[in-house]
C-alpha cells in the first residue's frame, strides 16, 4: 500500500497551470504513469491522468464513493477548516450523494429537466426560442451605442449573462427578482468581499422559491422536482437548484467562451464544423479540447485498490481529470488532432461518465450552440484582441474558463439592429409582463450597460 501523505508531491496548480496544463500533465504522466500523486492547495491527492483509468473510476460507483464521509483524512479531522476547496465540496448536493440517495435524487432531476431537453416536448422548444431571443437581445445591447464595428468582452457581456438569463426561465423566477438573483450568483461566483452576504440572500431566495412552487407549481425545474418527490426538504431542493444555477451559469458560459476561442484559434476542426453548419459538433470539439470541468471533485475507494502504478488506500482522495485524460496518448492516438477529433470526439469526458455523468448536457450543449450560432449570424467578423496564449484564464482546481474574452467585431450589415432597444429578462420569459421599452432598467441591465465598450483586456 502506498501512503499518499508520505510521498513527495509537487503543487498541481502552478501559476501557469491554465497555459501549460497539457505539459504539466504530460510531465506527471512521464514520471508516474496514468495516476500521479500531487499537491492540491496543500493537500495530497491522486490525480488520474489516464483515459482508461478515468473511465474505470467514473463507471464504478460501488467501489468509488463521493460522500466526504468516505474521505479518511477528512473524517480524521486532518483537513484544515480553512482549506480553500472545502466550500466547493461541503455541499449537500446530488453530485456528492451515493447509493440510494443518489439514485433517488438523480431520477427526480432527470425527469424534471426532461421537459427542457427533449425537443419533442413544448417546453424544450419554447426554451430554444427564449435562448435565441436572449442571445439576440444581448448582442443588440452590447453594440447599441456603437457603429458596425466595435470592441466587446464577449465573456462578461454575452457568454456569462446568456445562460444566467436562461436559468431564470428554468427555475421559474418571476419579474425583477430573477435579475436580483442573477446579480447574487455573480457575486458568489466572483468570490469577492460581498460573496458571503450574497450566498445568504441566494439560499434564502431559492428556499422562498421552493416554498412558492410547493404552493403554486409551474412549468419549471423546481415544480417538476417537487412533483417527483414532494417529501424533499426545502433546504435540500434549494441546494439542488443552486447546483443548477452554478452549472448552468458558470460552466455553460465557460463552454461558450471556450468554443469561440476554439473556433477562432483551435486545431480540432471546430471552425470547419461551424462553416459546414455543424454548430453542435463545433461545441463538442471545444468541450474535447478544453473541458470546462477540467478536474472533477474527489472520489474515494471503499477498499484498497490498484490504479495505475499505485496501490491506493481506502478513503484516499482521487481526482479524475478530463483535461488530462483527453491528452492521454492512448485516447488521442496519433498526432493528427483534427482526425482524432473526428474519430473520438463523442467519447470524451467533458460531461463525466457513469452514474454521475452530467444529466444536463443536452441542455447545456443546446444553449451554447444557439449562443455561437447567433454570434455567427449577427457578426461578419470577430477577432481576438489578444494572442491566444495571453488570454486570461481563471485559476481554479476544477473549472477552466476565461476571465474575459476581449474581441473586435464587425456587425453583419443586414442584421445590425434597426433601433436600440433595452431588453429585459422577463419581457422574453413572460410576454404578458410588458414590453422592454416601458420597463425600468434593472441593476442587471445597468451593470451590462456599464460594461459596454470597456472590455477587460488586462
Ligand atoms: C457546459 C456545461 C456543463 C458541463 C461542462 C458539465 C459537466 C458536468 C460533469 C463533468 C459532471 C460530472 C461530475 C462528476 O462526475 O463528478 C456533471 C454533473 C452534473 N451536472 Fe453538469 N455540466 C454542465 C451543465 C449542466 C447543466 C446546464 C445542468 C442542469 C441543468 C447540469 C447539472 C448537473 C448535475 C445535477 C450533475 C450531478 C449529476 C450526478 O451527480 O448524478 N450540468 N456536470
Amino acid at each position: 500500500m502506498t501512503r499518499l501523505e508520505l510521498l513527495p508531491v509537487q503543487p498541481l496548480l502552478t501559476p501557469d497551470y491554465e497555459i501549460r496544463r497539457t505539459e504539466i500533465h504530460d510531465e506527471l504522466r512521464r514520471r508516474y504513469g496514468p495516476v500521479a500523486p500531487v499537491d492540491l492547495l496543500g493537500i495530497s491527492v491522486w490525480l488520474v491522468l489516464g483515459y482508461n483509468e478515468s473511465l474505470a473510476v467514473l463507471r464504478d460507483d460501488t467501489w468509488w464513493k463521493k460522500d466526504l464521509r468516505y474521505w479518511q483524512a477528512y473524517t480524521d479531522g486532518r483537513i484544515p477548516a480553512n482549506w480553500p476547496m472545502l466550500p466547493a465540496l461541503e455541499c449537500d448536493m446530488m453530485v456528492f450523494f451515493d447509493d440510494q440517495r443518489h439514485k433517488k435524487a438523480r431520477a427526480a432531476f432527470e425527469r424534471a429537466v426532461k421537459p427542457f431537453q427533449d425537443l419533442s416536448l413544448p417546453s424544450a422548444r419554447q426554451l430554444k426560442t427564449v435562448v435565441a431571443q436572449h442571445a439576440d437581445d444581448l448582442i443588440t445591447f452590447l453594440a447599441e451605442d456603437g457603429g458596425r464595428t466595435g470592441i466587446a468582452d464577449l465573456g462578461s457581456q454575452y457568454a456569462r449573462p446568456l445562460p444566467l438569463m436562461v436559468t431564470n426561465r428554468l427555475l421559474g423566477f418571476a419579474d425583477a427578482r430573477g435579475d436580483e438573483v442573477i446579480m447574487d450568483v455573480w457575486r458568489v461566483l466572483d468570490a469577492g468581499p460581498d460573496a458571503p452576504a450574497a450566498i445568504g440572500r441566494l439560499m434564502a431566495a431559492l428556499q422562498q422559491l421552493v416554498r412558492e412552487k410547493r404552493a403554486r407549481p409551474g412549468d419549471d425545474i423546481p415544480s417538476y422536482m417537487l412533483a417527483e418527490d414532494p417529501s424533499v426538504s426545502t433546504e435540500e431542493l434549494a441546494w439542488e437548484l443552486y447546483l443548477v444555477m452554478g452549472t448552468t451559469s458558470d460552466m455553460v458560459g465557460a463552454l461558450l467562451c471556450n468554443t469561440v476561442v476554439e473556433v477562432l484559434t483551435g486545431d480540432t476542426g471546430a471552425r470547419a464544423c461551424l462553416s459546414a453548419g455543424m454548430v453542435g459538433e463545433a461545441v463538442n470539439r471545444a468541450a474535447l479540447a478544453h473541458p470546462p470541468m477540467q478536474n472533477l471533485t474527489f472520489r474515494f475507494p471503499v477498499a484498497p485498490v490498484r490504479l495505475g502504478g499505485f496501490a491506493i488506500a481506502a478513503g484516499d482522495p482521487v481526482m479524475v481529470s478530463p483535461a488530462a485524460a483527453h491528452a492521454d496518448p492512448l485516447f488521442a492516438q496519433g498526432t493528427d488532432r483534427a482526425r482524432q477529433a473526428m474519430v473520438s470526439s463523442r467519447a470524451h469526458l467533458a460531461w463525466g461518465a457513469g452514474p454521475h455523468q452530467c444529466p444536463g448536457q443536452d441542455l447545456a450543449s443546446s444553449i451554447v450552440a444557439i449562443g455561437v450560432q447567433h454570434l455567427v449570424e449577427r457578426f461578419d467578423e470577430i477577432q481576438l484582441m489578444l494572442p491566444k496564449d495571453q488570454l486570461h484564464w481563471r485559476m481554479s482546481p476544477l473549472m477552466s474558463g476565461l476571465r474575459s474574452l476581449p474581441v473586435r467585431y464587425t456587425m453583419a450589415a443586414a442584421k445590425a439592429p434597426a433601433a436600440p432597444v433595452e431588453p429585459t429578462v422577463t419581457a422574453v420569459v413572460d410576454p404578458a409582463a410588458g414590453t422592454s421599452a416601458n420597463r425600468p432598467r434593472s441593476a442587471f441591465w445597468r451593470m451590462l450597460a456599464g460594461l459596454r465598450r470597456r472590455p477587460d483586456a488586462g
